[in-house]
C-alpha cells in the first residue's frame, strides 16, 4: 500500500510483510485501559499478562550491585557467561535435557525476542509454521513478519483446547518449517501431559521440521499435570529449541530477560540475528536474572500459592454466572471463557470496556472467536469487582441484542 506523506508530494511504501501483521491486540486493550484510568475513569483491567508482584528482592539488590559495580557495558551477545552457565543447568537439571550445555544458550530480550530470533534464523519464503489455536497472539503475526506462512490447527473445547496427534500428522506437509508448542497454554492454562507431547514427538521425529516449545509459564502450575519438555526426548535432541524467561514466574516482565538453548546449527544463526540486530540483553538485567535464577525460588513459589488461590476464586465466582463454560486451568494465570450465546466476542469485549470498565480480551485475538481471556494475575478484591461486572455485563448485552 502506498502511502501519502502529508505536506509532500512523494507517496511511500512499506514492507508487505510487516504490513500485513496483526498488531498484538492484547497490547492495544490494555493502553485503552490505561488511557481510560489516566482519565480518571474506574476501569478494572483483567487483561493483561504480567504479575502484579514485585520483582524478587535477589534480583533487585544483584541489580543495585551491577549499577554500583558500573557493568554497564556491552556483553557477549549471547549473555554473559555465568547466567548461560546457571540456564544450562537449569535445563539439565528441571527439565531433564541432559545434552544442555552453555555454549547453546542464548539470552535475549524476553522470550519474545528469543522466539522471534528463531523464526528469523529458521524461515524462508514459502515456509509454513504450524500454530496450535487457542494461540499466543504473537505466534502468527512474527511467524507473517519472518515471511513465512501460519498454518493454525486448533483444539476443540471438548478437548480441553488441545489439538490431537491426528491434527497435528494431517497439518505437516513438505513445506513445514516449525511447529510452536505451547504448554501450560497462554490463553487457557492447558497443559499437554508427558505422553500427549511423546506422541507429538513421534510425529515431529519423523518428519523434516523443528519444534518450538515455549515453556514460559512452566513454573506456574497447579494441576497434576507435571511439565515436560520435549527437548528431553532424545531422539529429538537436533530439532527442538526451548525458550523461557524470567518475566512470569519471576515477576520480572519489564526486565526484559528471556532465555533459549538450540541445536548447535540454529543456536549459530539465532545468534547471529541476535548480534547483527540487538547485540544483547540489557547488562544489569542480565546479572539481576542471574540471582533470580540462583536464589528466588521461594519467592516464585510465595507467587505461585497466590495464584493458585486467586484461580479457585475466579473458578468459583465465574461458575456462578449462567450462559458461560471454562475448563479449570493447569496452569499459567488464564481463564479462557468460552459463551453459549454470543458470537462476537469482539464487540462484546468493547461493550464491556465501555459500559461496565472493564478489560477482558477477545478470543479472536488468539484464534479461537467466541470466547475471552481473564487473566488472575490481579488481586482478590480487583477479581471479584471485575468478575461482578462481567456476569452484570453478559445479563446486560444479552438484552440489548
Ligand atoms: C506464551 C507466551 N510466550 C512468550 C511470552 C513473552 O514473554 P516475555 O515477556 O519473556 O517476552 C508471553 C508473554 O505474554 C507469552 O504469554
Amino acid at each position: 500500500m502506498l502511502y501519502n506523506i502529508p505536506g509532500e508530494s512523494v507517496s511511500l511504501d512499506v514492507s508487505i510483510r510487516v504490513e500485513s501483521a496483526l498488531e498484538a491486540q492484547t497490547l492495544a486493550i490494555s493502553n485503552t485501559a490505561k488511557r481510560m484510568k489516566a482519565e480518571g475513569i474506574d476501569v478494572v483491567s483483567l487483561s493483561v499478562g504480567e504479575p502484579d508482584f514485585d520483582t524478587p528482592q535477589c534480583a533487585k539488590d544483584a541489580a543495585i550491585r551491577a549499577l554500583n559495580d558500573n557493568f554497564t557495558h556491552y556483553t557477549d551477545s549471547n549473555g554473559i557467561a555465568e547466567l548461560r552457565e546457571e540456564i544450562a543447568k537449569k535445563f539439565r537439571e528441571e527439565n531433564g535435557i541432559s545434552h544442555a550445555k552453555a555454549s547453546n544458550v542464548i539470552v535475549s530480550g524476553g522470550a519474545k525476542q528469543c522466539i522471534y530470533n528463531t523464526l528469523m534464523a529458521l524461515c524462508n519464503e514459502g515456509d509454513e509454521v504450524i500454530i496450535l489455536a487457542p494461540y499466543w497472539v504473537s505466534y502468527p503475526a512474527m511467524v507473517v513478519m519472518c515471511g513465512a506462512e501460519p498454518i493454525v490447527i486448533s483444539g476443540d473445547y471438548d478437548n480441553q483446547y488441545k489439538v490431537t496427534p491426528n491434527q497435528l500428522k494431517s497439518a505437516i506437509t513438505p513445506k513445514t518449517k516449525c511447529v510452536i508448542l505451547n504448554s501450560p497454554s497462554n490463553p487457557t492454562g492447558m497443559m499437554y501431559t508427558e505422553n500427549e507431547i511423546r506422541e507429538f514427538a513421534e510425529i515431529i521425529a519423523e518428519s523434516d521440521c523443528y519444534l518450538l516449545s515455549d515453556e514460559i509459564y512452566e513454573k506456574l502450575t497447579y494441576s497434576d499435570i507435571k511439565h515436560f519438555s520435549p527437548a528431553s526426548i532424545p531422539e529429538l535432541s537436533s530439532k527442538v529449541i526451548t525458550v523461557n524467561g524470567m518475566s512470569k514466574a519471576y515477576a520480572m516482565t519489564g526486565w526484559r530477560i528471556g532465555y533459549m538453548h538450540a541445536p548447535d546449527h540454529v543456536f549459530k544463526e539465532v545468534s547471529k540475528v541476535q548480534g547483527q540486530s540487538t547485540s544483547h540483553p540489557n547488562s544489569i538485567a542480565q546479572k539481576a536474572s542471574l540471582a533470580a535464577l540462583q536464589e528466588g525460588n521461594a519467592d516464585i513459589e510465595r507467587m505461585r500459592i497466590s495464584f493458585a488461590q486467586r484461580k479457585e476464586l475466579t473458578c468459583a465466582m465465574l461458575s456462578e454466572i449462567p450462559g458461560l463454560k471454562f475448563h479449570n486451568p493447569d496452569g499459567a494465570f488464564y481463564v479462557f471463557i468460552s459463551f453459549d450465546e454470543i458470537t462476537d466476542d469482539v464487540d462484546f469485549c468493547s461493550y464491556l470496556l465501555e459500559h461496565h470498565h472493564l478489560a477482558l480480551v477477545p478470543g479472536d485475538a488468539f484464534g479461537c472467536p467466541g470466547a475471552l481471556r481473564i487473566s488472575f494475575a490481579a488481586s482478590e478484591e480487583t477479581l471479584r469487582k471485575g468478575i461482578e461486572r462481567l456476569a452484570l455485563g453478559l445479563k446486560a448485552y444479552g438484552n440489548s441484542k
